[in-house]
């Protein structure tokens, strides 16, 4: 975009300028008509325009942001500047999409006020719309938020920031104990009012019995098509991540790669003298400059 050009809605194609928000009550009415939700991470203003124009229902500033943002080798270092800092810049691009803020590391499970204050520089400081946490222990503090008046979306299965707990990644509710406990704890959440429910990593028939028994939304992530919905890391649809694409992903584009042509052809053509030329210059009277460099 040129630097004297100011951003406008209508720069890219936004068919969800004026289109009616996305909230937390439309994402259960779409699970109460079977309409599959869409979701992906985000984690900056232009990416954010993009995705929302696009027709995304929900957008998650997930604190995968750690690894393809910020270098990290897990999710475990992301502060809570952190996440407020990046959800402001998606929270500005986004219009029609609901911006979900991910809760990082210790930011929820410390103290349940500590919790609260920290969902509510979300929504006050940062403008989300809801936010996110792991685990189903913190289904007393997921109440407190609602009765604050904080939608909240659960997450279970492979919860990344226990990632020091389980070792490695791998799928979660494989034998028939840890499906009950993955499928009580869902139970859990939605009697804690929570609104939707991330599955991560577990099998498909355990995601979609879960999908049937719960009445909120469940947005699946490895979890199989009987989920309501599907989340994705923005890096793994966009091909963005160098050479490595996750089982549970499908690359949507190319764009380490259509990026790094870009790139060596602005090199080469910056080197050899074919950028800029009058079309990305700007002219004067030559006159003026008359004896200015003698
Ligand atoms: O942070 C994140 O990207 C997430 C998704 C994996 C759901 O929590």
């Amino acid at each position: 975009m040129s630097v004297i050009e100011a951003p406008t809605t209508s720069t890219i194609h936004s068919g969800a300028a004026h289109a009616e928000r996305v909230t937390t009550t439309k994402l259960r009415a779409m699970k109460g008509r079977g309409e599959k939700i869409t979701m992906v991470t985000v984690y900056d203003y232009s990416t954010a325009r993009i995705v929302d124009a696009a027709g995304m229902d929900a957008i998650l500033v997930g604190d995968s942001l750690g690894q393809v943002m910020l270098g990290y080798d897990s999710t475990v270092p992301v502060t809570m500047d952190d996440m407020i800092h990046h959800t402001k810049a998606v929270v500005r691009g986004a219009q029609r999409a609901l911006v979900i803020g991910d809760m990082p590391f210790l930011s929820y499970n410390i103290s349940p006020e500590e919790a609260l204050r920290n969902a509510g520089r979300f929504m006050q400081e940062a403008g989300a719309r809801a936010v996110k946490l792991e685990g189903a222990a913190v289904a007393p503090t997921v109440e407190r938020m609602v009765a604050a008046g904080i939608p909240v979306m659960g997450h279970l299965g492979l919860t990344p920031q226990s990632i020091n707990v389980f070792g490695r990644h791998r799928v979660q509710g494989k034998t028939r104990e840890a499906a009950v406990r993955i499928l009580e704890d869902a139970i859990r959440l939605e009697e804690a009012g929570a609104f939707a429910l991330v599955l991560e990593t577990v099998p498909t028939p355990l995601a979609a019995l879960i999908s049937r028994k719960i009445s909120i939304p469940t947005i699946g992530i490895g979890a199989g098509a009987g989920c309501d919905g599907q989340v994705q890391v923005l890096h793994d649809l966009l091909g963005w991540n160098i050479g490595y694409t996750p089982k549970h992903a499908r690359k949507y584009a190319d764009a380490a790669n259509t990026f790094a042509a870009a790139f060596e052809e602005y090199i080469e053509d910056v080197r050899a003298g074919r950028f800029p030329t009058d079309d990305n210059s700007f002219p004067m009277d030559e006159e003026l400059l008359e004896g200015l460099d003698a």
